[in-house]
């Protein structure tokens, strides 16, 4: 039987998109499976005037395509309460107090709260405040604090989106999402490393000759362009989602598996990330932005971007880590929007043997190929292993064959999506799959260096075709390297 969490769940942004397309489908979840049950509630709130009954349905009617059990979704809507509130209004903080306080008692709470801020991130600070200053805190329970993506634009607005958030609420009580560290497949990185002696022992710049990570996305800009924008492939992935997953890649082995030891090692592994001086980051990094196809718009004719934006709808870059396990090999990541399709990979590509006994010039025997090790987060989850072997022809012949694992389609729809896990997480206060501010400084640190070259350099926009892998500058980048990516289009 799965552990009864305990909590209030004070949610500011009760009636956006995010609450309603992916935060109530992932509490129900946790309902249908007891994770919450009988103590606890949420009280969602915005500047929109609804009662509890009319709230309760728009939250039946997120989580109706979860269950067909209209009693159960109806027994986990009962639980939902609304109250209208504007965040930056002090009076009205002292309406969710009360509110707070009575269910409190009638769930039977025990002083557990989680607060949730799923708005805009300009408000993350002022609600952070406001929930300190009007006393919303309890004194017997937990207080956590769930901050949204994105977490400041640059270093310094994060530092001082941080100091807001510092004032109110210890860092082991703020949960920064990052919805990918909620992908089973990125938690995976861990097991797959740290459980196989095989990669293990392996996984270091003696064995490894470079890392691949590809975050692609078929879909363009969408209804998106006010936020993306002002953002872009940079922000909007690289400093986030790639730089947590490139991390997980190269810290050393926590001490244990536990939240304090992950996050040590990961921001030892970022701190010794090289952070690039102007001519290193021109060179290591490229950008793109999509160009028309078919009947699709190019970027600069989507709605709501400018015509003359020089938004990057595509990154890709070369990352080097300066410590005794990482020196001189390279990780390479890209990401980028109207991609040939949509996937998430991680492939690590082994050095050579150091001697290819079987290529003697008679033997017509072909190169020993790198041993490859793909792993597959998205839409697929599993991992291949590529090694060499002869094949059964006559002759001597060694070819690459593939050892493979993906798991079943049946088992991958039934695993939990990222904010299943992640609220559960909240609940039983584990921060291993939140980024740190530690963690969060550093990426902005690097991802800085990039921007500011990149404002300062005039791009030649668009540059690659809806479709495509991104712009040829991309290829080039491990071409120079005498290297290619190990994902190539049609394969
Ligand atoms: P929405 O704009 O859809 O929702 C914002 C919410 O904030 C609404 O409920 C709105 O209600 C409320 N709100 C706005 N102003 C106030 C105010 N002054 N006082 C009280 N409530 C207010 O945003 P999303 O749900 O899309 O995004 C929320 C957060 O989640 C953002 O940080 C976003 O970056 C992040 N995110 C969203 C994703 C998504 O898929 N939507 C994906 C990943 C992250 P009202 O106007 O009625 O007050
Ligand atoms: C979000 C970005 O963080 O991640 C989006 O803001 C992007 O631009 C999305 O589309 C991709 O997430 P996923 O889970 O669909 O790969």
């Amino acid at each position: 039987m799965p552990t009864e969490r305990r909590s209030l769940i004070m949610l500011f942004g009760g009636t956006g998109d995010l609450a309603i397309r992916k935060l109530y489908p992932a509490m129900f979840k946790l309902y249908q499976k007891g994770n919450i049950r009988d103590h606890f509630a949420v009280i969602g709130s915005s500047r929109y005037k609804v009662d509890d009954a009319k709230f309760r349905e728009m939250v039946e009617k997120s989580v109706a395509k979860e269950s067909s059990d209209k009693k159960l979704i109806a027994n986990f809507a009962s639980h939902f309460y609304f109250v209208t509130h504007d965040v930056t209004d002090l009076a009205h903080y002292a309406v969710l107090k009360s509110k707070i306080e009575e269910l409190d008692k009638k769930y039977e709470l025990q002083g557990n709260r989680v607060f949730y801020i799923s708005m805009a991130p300009n408000f993350f600070g002022t609600v952070a405040k406001n929930i300190k200053n009007q006393n919303l805190l309890s004194s017997d329970g937990f207080n956590r604090l769930v901050i949204e993506k994105p977490f400041g634009r640059d270093f310094e607005s994060a530092s001082e989106l941080n100091n807001e958030l510092s004032a109110a609420f210890d860092e082991n009580q703020i949960f920064r999402i990052d919805h990918y560290l909620g992908k089973e497949m990125i938690q995976n990185i861990e097991a797959i490393r740290f459980g196989n002696t095989i990669f293990e022992a392996l996984w270091n710049n003696r064995y490894i000759d470079n890392v691949q990570v590809t975050l692609a996305e078929k879909l363009g800009v969408e209804e998106r362009a006010g936020y993306y924008d002002n953002s872009g492939a940079l922000r909007d992935m690289v400093q986030n989602h790639i730089m947590q997953i490139v991390s997980l890649l190269a810290m050393e082995q926590p001490v244990a598996f536990k939240d304090t030891d992950i996050r040590a090692e990961k921001v030892k592994a970022l701190r010794s990330l090289r952070v690039y001086n102007v001519a290193e980051a021109s060179s290591n990094f490229v950008r793109g932005q999509y160009a028309a196809m078919g009947n699709g718009k190019e970027y600069r004719q989507e709605d709501g971007v400018p015509k003359d934006s020089n938004t990057e709808t595509f990154v890709a870059g070369k990352l080097m880590f300066d410590n005794y396990r990482w020196s001189g090999t390279p990780f390479y990541i890209r990401t980028g929007k109207k991609l040939a399709d949509k996937f998430t990979r991680v492939d690590v590509v082994f050095k050579k043997p150091l001697v290819d006994i079987f290529a003697f010039p008679q033997s017509g025997s072909a190169p020993l190929t790198a041993n490859v090790l793909t792993i597959f987060i998205e839409p697929n989850q599993g991992f291949s292993l590529t090694v060499n072997a002869k094949n059964s022809e006559q002759g001597f012949h060694t070819e690459p064959v593939s050892l493979k694992f993906l798991e079943d389609s049946k088992r991958t729809k039934e695993t939990p999506q990222p904010y299943e896990r992640l609220i559960h997480d909240v609940l039983k206060g584990d921060g291993t799959n939140f980024a740190s501010w530690p963690e969060v400084a550093s990426a902005w640190k690097f991802v800085d260096q990039i921007r500011r070259v990149w404002d300062i350099q005039q791009p030649m926009f668009p540059n690659y075709i809806p479709g495509s892998m991104g712009p040829v500058s991309a290829d080039e980048l491990l071409a120079r390297d005498h290297r290619e990516w190990v994902y190539k289009l049609n394969q």
